[in-house]
């Protein structure tokens, strides 16, 4: 399953050399070591493509060309040049962060992968990304990208989120850069490994042909391009069937707070049943009897637990049904849009081919 040890010991090498050959030399964060621009790049790129950050990190240079520029504004000043590239949480990060590095590093990042990875917002490879980038610190990445090389290289099975496949694919990272030679040159190392993530090593048509590694991938040697990385795997939820009774009498309808706790615990829905027969027998009870003409289309609604697959039924109750059970109220159909009810029964409601007012 795993690459033989000489193989793991020209694997840097050889992300190296393509690098130097092939990989991207002119983005806008390369060529400089300043932990100030190599830190905004990183946090702007995580989950978002180069092509989006280019005009922001040069947007957010201009108005805030270093780390006290950054902590002395305030966050709403910030936020404004992180618009649009999404994930804001990232931006509240970078802006607490920059005021840690001056507050409590003397407006100096620290050197160290393990010391990065202790300020708000820089997780374990963007650390390593900087101390690699800025100071040729031999700490390797695992981002995404390179998380889909890795499995398919190393034909590492499991879906990648799990602990202990994450926890295998940082242990081959670890050996991939002890393995490799004392002059092994980080930055350009690290930044192989993410433009082969990004530019050969694709989800979806890897260019195999192009990727300097395609002689030991084991992927690529068993044809499992497209099987690894495994997908997460499917969540099997339960599915579940009930009836709903759409009950209506007089320009009202009949809704029923449902007990907590419970499904929909204090919200106001429709009458429900484990079946057609259950609600059947309780029309009967009710002195209503039910017609075909009644059913209404079947959808389903999803919970995180269960998919409930809801038959509803519109039936009127004959003049003079009026009373009601402990739980039940009649609603005027003009009243029911303010009624606190769950979200399917409130598109079923507002679907209603007699609503209010008609
Ligand atoms: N994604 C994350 N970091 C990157 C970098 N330095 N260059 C290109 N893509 C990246």
């Amino acid at each position: 399953m795993m690459s033989s040890p000489s193989s793991l010991h020209d694997f840097a090498q050889q992300v190296c050399d393509w690098q130097r050959q092939h990989g991207r030399h002119h983005l806008p964060w390369q060529g400089t070591t300043d932990p100030y621009r190599v830190w905004l790049s990183e946090i702007m790129l995580q989950q978002t493509q180069v092509s989006t950050v280019i005009p922001y990190y040069e947007r957010f240079l201009v108005r805030f060309p270093s780390i006290q520029s950054l902590a002395q504004a305030s966050q709403e000043e910030v936020m404004p040049y992180w618009a649009g590239l999404g994930y804001y949480a990232r931006a509240r990060n970078l802006h607490r962060c920059a005021q840690v590095v001056v507050n409590e590093h003397g407006g100096r990042f620290p050197a160290t992968a393990e010391e990065l990875a202790a300020l708000p917002g820089i997780g374990r490879s963007t650390a390593a990304a900087i101390a690699a980038f800025c100071h040729g610190e031999r700490s390797p990445i695992m981002d995404g990208n390179v998380k889909r090389l890795f499995t398919r290289y190393f034909g590492v099975h499991g879906y990648p989120g799990l602990r202990a496949v994450e926890q295998q694919l940082w242990a081959l990272a670890e050996a991939a850069v002890e393995q490799a030679g004392a002059d092994l040159d980080m930055g350009a190392y690290t930044q192989g490994l993410m433009d082969l993530g990004a530019q050969i090593c694709t989800r979806s048509k890897p260019l195999c042909d192009k990727c300097p590694l395609a002689g030991d991938c084991e992927a690529r040697l068993r044809g499992l391009q497209d099987v690894l990385p495994e997908r997460r795997p499917k969540r099997v939820v339960p599915e579940r069937h009930c009836a709903m009774l759409l009950l209506h009498h007089d320009g009202h309808m009949l809704l029923e707070k449902q007990p907590e706790p419970g499904l929909w615990g204090g919200l106001w829905s429709l009458p429900r049943y484990e079946s057609q027969e259950d609600m059947e027998a309780d029309c009967l009870a009710r002195g209503i009897s039910m017609n075909e003409e009644g059913r209404m289309a079947t959808f389903v609604h999803t919970f995180t637990h269960f998919r409930l697959h809801i038959e509803p039924w519109l039936l009127e109750a004959p003049a003079g049904l009026n009373e009601t059970r402990p739980r039940e109220a009649w609603f005027a159909l003009d009243e029911l849009s303010q009624a606190a009810t769950p979200a399917p029964v409130r598109a079923l409601l507002d679907a209603l081919p007699m609503k209010a007012g008609r």
